[in-house]
């Protein structure tokens, strides 16, 4: 028995998606593997599959988009907070409206290509976006919890 040659994922994960703080990164591969699941359901003309799998990545992208603010919030030199946030939510309202094309297309149509927006959604959120925190990632400090056991000074 031959097994199916695994189709090439829409959106191949970049190290340019990562800004170098491991919670944060791997919620950036969750979203990647979430567009390519959409992706991947959209192509083989299953919808219901696609919407699901995009319902799934609204609601991850809402918890990423918090914990990045927060994540900022901590960073003491950070100033634009408050544009940061308002941009996380235009994000969103973009992400809702992409569903919409989701829905009314035909699965699999190649002439209205709603995958190519999704990509296109979540590669300049990533790299046009993230940009904030990269240039504050050195000033990053993950809160440490005692493991119990602690050294003698
Ligand atoms: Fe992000």
């Amino acid at each position: 028995m031959t097994e199916e040659p695994t189709p090439a994922p829409a959106l191949p994960w970049s190290d340019s998606f990562s800004v170098g703080i491991e919670a944060l990164d791997n919620e950036h591969r969750a979203l990647v593997r979430l567009v390519n699941a959409v992706c991947a359901a959209w192509h083989e003309g299953q919808k219901e599959a696609a919407l699901d799998a995009f319902d799934s990545l609204t609601v991850l992208a809402d918890d990423h988009f918090r914990h990045e603010e927060e994540i900022l919030r901590g960073f003491p030199g950070y100033q634009d907070l408050a544009s940061y946030v308002s941009e996380h939510q235009n994000r969103l309202k973009q992400l809702t409206a992409l569903r919409g094309r989701f829905e009314n297309a035909p699965a699999g149509s190649e002439e209205a290509e709603p995958c190519n927006h999704l990509i296109d959604w979540f590669v300049r959120q990533t790299i046009g976006h993230d940009a904030a925190i990269k240039s504050f990632r050195d000033d990053y400090r993950p809160l440490r919890f005692s493991s119990g056991s602690r050294k003698a000074s």
